[in-house]
């Protein structure tokens, strides 16, 4: 049996990733609260993982024993203000405090400024629909860069906005629980306006600093390659999902189906690309889905699904990732922002980790610029629409108790995290299913 490690370079990131409202708990002054009371998700957030109770003290000793030297979190910004014309001065030196508990373990924090939710004020407002909510944005921004980047270099401005307008204007599992395209164009053209002002102001606030912003990347693939129709409908899909953000950021104009929008002020406003990256599609054209394009997505037979059969395990489409990221944008950093499972026993998530990790390894050692990966997640939390149902956490939670319990992937990533890199006994170890197709010969 051949024994080797998959070595990463020097400095390599590696972490875990959590959001404001999915660990928290207490948070009633934002628009997922209100949702959660209307009966629009599968359970209520409650206390979450009660960080603002404090236990992100012992998830933060958790991160650091296993050997993790970096944590992507976000601030919420209904807590920091919570009505248009104050601020709470108690929020923001409670996010310092978490900051410097990191600092403390020696890890280094990325603080993501928009993770799904708004403040209700925000929402009443017009949320992200009108142009307004760039300078609130704005000034937003301005106040936790000030007060947090004495701990902080690195930040990431909106996550996943094509996932924010997606779900809240085409499908309806998020607030505002809208059915409209157009309008769903408009927000995330505000989105990137508002991505734009704030990563100049972040330069200017802090000059030695780092912004990007966190995009949800799902490849596509058609369902039969020698089918005109499927390609189509995959390019369609493709471009719909995954390139509105990227194109403008490219090139000062996003790209949509429903027609491009001019935003000039975006052009090259990233330092990284974050890569927030879980599954792939397969799609079909379907003459009987007019609603999706006429296509369906799914997953082909025999795909290694996760409990719910949100996500299955497909580490190429990750590699595909890095090299489409390389394409789009040569040179520049990568941060893998989010990669994970849903998977309550662990049954397979030591597998999508190991063949992950391989699947990253593979794009450094073609020199590709990746710098870092952040898991999803450090510790089960609450999981959007889906409630409690889906478990993306190396530690399960007992939501009841709040206890904490190791999964065996937490000991196979702290495994990965300590040696800098992935080796032939891990995998023998934690996931030997998958070891021939790691180590062949
Ligand atoms: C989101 C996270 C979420 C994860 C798993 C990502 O799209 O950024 O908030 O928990 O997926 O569903």
């Amino acid at each position: 049996m051949p024994s080797a490690t998959f070595q990463f370079p020097k400095g390599f990131l590696w972490g875990t990733a959590t959001a404001a409202h999915q660990v928290e708990g207490g948070n009633t002054n934002n628009n997922w609260y209100k949702w959660e009371q209307e009966g629009h998700t599968a359970h209520k957030s409650g206390l979450a993982s009660d960080w603002w109770g404090g236990r992100w003290k012992e998830d933060f000793d958790r991160a650091a024993e296993s050997g993790q030297n970096a944590h992507r979190l976000s601030v919420e910004w209904s807590r920091i203000q919570p009505t248009p014309d104050r601020w709470d001065e108690e929020a923001l030196e409670r996010y310092r405090s978490m900051l410097r508990g990191l600092r403390d373990r020696n890890i280094t924090p990325m603080v993501t400024l928009h993770h799904f939710t708004d403040p209700l004020w925000l929402e009443e407002l017009g949320g992200w629909e009108t142009s307004q909510v760039v300078p609130l944005f704005e000034k937003y921004v301005r106040k936790v860069v000030e007060a947090l980047k004495e701990y902080c270099t690195l930040w990431c401005t909106i996550n996943e906005p094509n996932v924010y307008n997606i779900e809240g204007y085409i499908r309806r599992n998020f607030p505002p629980g809208k059915s409209d395209i157009k309008l769903g164009l408009q927000v995330q053209a505000n989105m990137v306006r508002a991505h734009a002002v704030a990563y100049r102001l972040i330069h200017q606030l802090q000059p030695e600093t780092r912004v990007g912003y966190a995009l949800h990347f799902r490849p596509q693939e058609p369902f039969h390659r020698w089918s005109p129709l499927d390609r189509l409908m995959r390019n369609v899909k493709f471009e719909a999902i995954n390139l509105a953000f990227p194109s403008a950021i490219s090139t000062g104009v996003m790209r949509s189906p429903l027609g491009n929008v001019r935003v000039p002020e975006a052009k090259g406003t990233q330092d990284f690309f974050g890569l927030n990256y879980y599954s792939v599609d397969t799609v079909a054209f379907d003459l009987r889905k007019p609603g999706e394009l006429f296509s369906r997505s799914f997953f082909p037979a025999g795909a290694d699904l996760a409990d719910a059969g949100m996500n299955s395990n497909t580490p190429d489409g990750f590699f595909w990732a890095f090299k489409w990221a390389v394409k789009t944008y040569p040179n520049l950093p990568i941060l893998v922002t989010e990669n994970g499972i849903e998977d309550s026993t662990d049954r397979l998530r030591p597998r999508y980790l190991a063949q992950h990790v391989h699947a990253m390894w593979r794009a450094v050692n073609f020199n590709w610029p990746v710098k870092g990966y952040f898991h999803w997640s450090l510790v089960d939390n609450f999981e959007w629409e889906r409630g409690w149902t889906q478990r993306f956490g190396l530690w399960a939670l007992d939501i009841e108790t709040q206890q904490r319990t190791k999964r065996p992937s937490a000991d196979l990533y702290a495994a990965i995290c300590k040696e800098n890199g992935l080796s032939s006994g891990m995998v023998q170890k934690y996931c030997p299913e998958v070891y021939s197709k790691l180590f062949p010969g």
